[in-house]
């Protein structure tokens, strides 16, 4: 069995991902919704309950984890690996090694959380990944919460991503990388503003292909699906239409359940 988790709806985009190339793989999602966002969190914050969740999923009976965050990650999964050294964690960061990689113009740039923005890991990224570019780190206050309200594409955030994205494209930025996994369901807004002139860059399918290559026995099950929230679990199953994954609610067995509220 593999846990998949996150702050809210964001890490559904990789779960995703991951039933579409494990198809028979039992896995578990939980979302914690009472927590949410993670990314105005400190670093302590957010270790705390990974740890704690990473625990539950442990206990569940997950042989490996995937932390389907780039704030965990970036804040906890060091932590995290050290707490559960014997199952195998896939950590989610932002894709800035192949944006930099098919940059023309030398210009990329990050969209991701507070908390991720600051964070010394994505610091290091660029500095292993992005050294020959030039990198805008842009951090996204409130944009992970308004898809926790599937407010996905109404006028007033194509302003405010128009008011965020205007000033890189003019810059002649070119690959503009989605490093929080909630902007994955923002994508069509963010298309419409973008119009062609930068490619979005999101990493969902290369970490479920990490998954394939780490999984083991983990790929093999029922294909069955739980979802797990620490509130409003009613709220996860309701989103899945509106997100454009009505299929995958389709593989669930149970109703959502509540879990470390
Ligand atoms: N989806 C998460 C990420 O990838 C966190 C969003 C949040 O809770 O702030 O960064």
């Amino acid at each position: 069995m593999i846990g998949v988790f996150d702050s809210g709806l964001g890490g559904l985009s990789v779960l995703a991902a991951v039933a579409r190339e494990l198809p028979r793989a039992d896995l578990v999602y939980l979302a914690d919704t009472a927590h949410l966002p993670y990314g105005d969190k400190d670093d302590a914050y957010i270790r705390r309950r990974v740890i704690r969740i990473g625990s539950h999923l442990v206990d569940q009976g997950c042989g490996m984890i995937v932390v389907a965050c780039n704030t965990a990650t970036a804040a906890a999964v060091a932590a995290f690996r050290e707490t559960f050294d014997d199952v195998p964690v896939v950590g989610v960061e932002p894709g800035v090694k192949p944006a930099a990689a098919q940059s023309r113009s030398g210009r990329i740039a990050v969209l991701a959380t507070e908390s991720t923005a600051r964070s010394e890991r994505l610091a290091q990224l660029i500095r292993h990944h992005a050294g020959h570019v030039e990198v805008r780190v842009e951090a996204c206050p409130g944009w992970a919460t308004r898809v926790e309200s599937l407010r996905l594409a109404d006028p007033e955030f194509v302003d405010e991503a128009r008011r965020h994205l205007a000033p890189l494209l003019a810059e002649g930025v070119d690959q503009i990388v989605l490093g929080c996994t909630h902007y994955a369901f923002l994508r069509p807004a963010l298309e419409t503003v973008v119009d062609g002139r930068a490619t979005l860059v999101d990493v969902a399918e290369a970490v479920a292909r990490q998954c394939v290559r780490l999984a083991g026995a983990e790929a093999s099950g029922e294909g069955r699906l739980t979802l797990l929230a620490s509130a409003q679990p009613e709220r996860l199953q309701a989103a899945l239409p509106a997100l454009g994954l009505g299929w995958l609610g389709r593989r669930l067995s149970t109703p959502v359940n509540l879990v470390l509220a």
